[in-house]
């Protein structure tokens, strides 16, 4: 079937013909494979969606896929493919060139991720929110600021954007009635420049062309124009990220977020007065986005250094600025942000806490999407029951599934409080059904000993530096996708959160999406923010003396107690 075949393999390549084939895992999808397929049109023949705009030209570099196992099975790498490095290849680029062996890859995960609508014990949910987005209509002028930017009697859209290091949630929003129209969310597509911060920070600046902004516009672009309104009434949209994921996709230089003292250039601009604010506005023209042509992108304001325009998100989403009782939000994720206090007194800080929480680095490890297990239940007789996003069958585990099957090993004295293993093995196997099983290993609990150990870190410099003890707190919010679905239970045991009493935890899901969308709908909580961020205090967690303590103590699987607060220093 390659004699006619029209991906860009290169020439020189030899393809070994026979009868024979190779066994190709796509998405845990299995079927055979023979010489000359690409793994594109092999992904076409099961039905999966690759994302292209370029139709397998090589040009769109959008149809990256992850391979995990056979790299040796398939065609070397073509110039298109210099951009990627490890096991990521473009599928169109790339077809089998073995007649023997196996292959197991996938796509950037694309899926639905569930939202939850609304907001859950957020006391500044939307539905409380006075209705005045900055885009408004005068009859059949629609107007930006007060500014006609286009004639139209039909809707109007806004779109809000949780923009992760792992996972890119959308939702659209009508601003003339404050409805959720839809939602979408998908793997982020950068992670072939890295799966944290730091690495994409190096590569953005190693290979220039804002390649991975450019990526993620392509990915965008596709999810915004699936979304059941025309993208052209889309007249704004608000994004809330990291500081480096923000910058990223603004197109800006994110160098000076990866050395010392780790600031945004929008940071340092505003400290030397060329701006007023670290929030950003650009026409999504320059972003490559297909939404109106005169639509404007507003970027959240970042907090400083790496904690982002996310962390201030959160805090617009549980109305900081008006609350009275000191609280903490804890948004676990590849760079867990934590906030404490209450609209006088705020400190911020972020850990680095890696991709393991997200799956990255973990052997069978995925983003919360179909096919994810989340929940894990250990009977009695030993054997493992696992809960599977969207009742399809098991692809992987995503961070609450690890945290679950973490508390469950423990109670289960499986595992001991350093993470070892007590049966004498080095893995253990979740799920036999699927082709491809799930497991989990000691190196795995070795990544997230050491992503909970910065957490734990984090959560006792910043309550030591603000004088209080954990059970000095009124609210706890455990914010995040990941944070939503967590047992809490399992979460005390293993020591991720804070041993404090349950009813002072609220599990509030993506308060990210949900402070984005209020900045949509309301430009006075846009500017009551805009505010807030100038009076945080951020507490840097690497210039702290008994960081590294911490860590070391946070790496075991014991309960997180105060044991260091002292008195109040306000
Ligand atoms: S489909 Fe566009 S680069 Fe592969």
């Amino acid at each position: 079937m390659a004699d006619d075949a029209t991906y860009p393999v290169e020439p020189h390549t030899k393809i070994e013909r026979s009868h024979m084939s190779v066994e190709l895992h796509f998405n845990n999808q299995r079927r055979d494979a023979a010489p000359g397929v690409s793994l594109f049109d092999f992904a076409e023949s099961l039905g999966i969606n690759v994302p292209t705009s370029c139709r397998k030209q090589g040009k769109c570099k959008e149809c990256v896929v992850e391979v995990t196992e056979g790299m040796d099975c398939l065609s070397a790498r073509v110039p298109a493919e210099k951009h990627l490095k490890g096991g990521f290849r473009l599928s169109c680029s790339c077809c089998v060139v073995k007649d023997a062996g196996v292959v197991r890859c996938h796509t950037m995960r694309r899926g639905e991720m569930r939202i939850e609508r609304g907001a859950l014990h957020l006391p500044g949910g939307n539905q409380k929110l006075k209705l005045e987005p900055a885009v408004t209509r005068d009859g059949d002028r629609i107007l930006l600021d007060g500014e006609e930017i286009a004639r139209s009697t039909g809707p109007i859209h806004g779109l809000a954007m949780d923009l992760g290091t792992t996972t890119v949630v959308l939702r659209l929003l009508n601003l003339e009635t404050g409805e959720v129209i839809a939602d979408a969310s998908f793997e982020n597509p950068q992670r072939f420049g890295g799966s944290d911060v730091m690495s994409r920070i190096h590569y953005d600046t190693e290979e220039g062309g804002h390649l991975l902004q450019r990526t993620l516009a392509g990915y965008l672009t596709h999810a915004i124009e699936e979304f059941p309104v025309d993208p052209k009434t889309i007249y704004e949209m608000v994004v809330a990220g990291n500081s480096t994921m923000r910058d990223m996709f603004f197109r800006l230089n994110v160098y000076s977020i990866g050395q010392s003292p780790y600031r945004s250039i929008t940071e340092l601009e505003m400290a030397d007065g060329h701006r007023p604010t670290t929030s950003l506005a650009e026409p999504a023209k320059k972003l490559l986005l297909p939404l109106h042509p005169k639509a404007r992108v507003y970027g959240l304001p970042i907090i400083s250094g790496h904690v982002g325009a996310d962390a201030a998100a959160c805090m617009l989403a549980v109305d900081l600025a008006n609350e009275e009782r000191l609280i903490a939000i804890m948004d676990i994720g590849t760079n867990t942000e934590l906030i404490l206090g209450d609209k006088n007194k705020i400190f911020a800080a972020s850990c680095p806490a890696g991709p393991a929480f997200e799956g990255g680095k973990i052997s069978c490890g995925m983003p919360g999407l179909p096919g994810a297990i989340e929940k894990i239940k250990i009977a009695d007789d030993g054997s493992i029951q696992v809960g599977v996003i969207g009742d399809v069958p098991a692809e992987g585990i995503c961070g609450s599934g690890l945290m679950d099957l973490l508390g469950e090993l423990l109670r289960t004295n499986q595992i001991n409080h350093l993470g070892r293993f007590e049966h004498g093995e080095d893995k253990i196997v979740l799920d036999v059904k699927s082709d491809s099983p799930v497991y989990f290993t000691e190196s795995d609990i070795n990544e997230l000993a050491q992503a909970k150990g910065a957490n734990v870190a984090g959560l006792h410099v910043i309550f030591h530096d603000y004088g209080i003890r954990f059970e000095n707190l009124e609210v706890f919010y455990l914010a995040g996708g990941f944070g939503r679905h967590l047992n809490v239970e399992s979460s005390k045991r293993i020591g991720l959160i804070p041993n404090i009493d349950d009813s002072k935890i609220l599990q509030v899901g993506n308060a990210s999406i949900e402070g984005a969308c209020i900045a949509l709908l309301s430009r006075t909580k846009r500017n009551e923010l805009e505010n807030l961020v100038k009076k945080v205090v951020h507490c840097r967690l690497e210039a702290h003396p008994d960081f590294f303590n911490y860590f070391v103590e946070g790496c075991q699987f014991n309960p997180v107690e105060s044991s260091h607060a002292r008195q109040s220093v306000s």
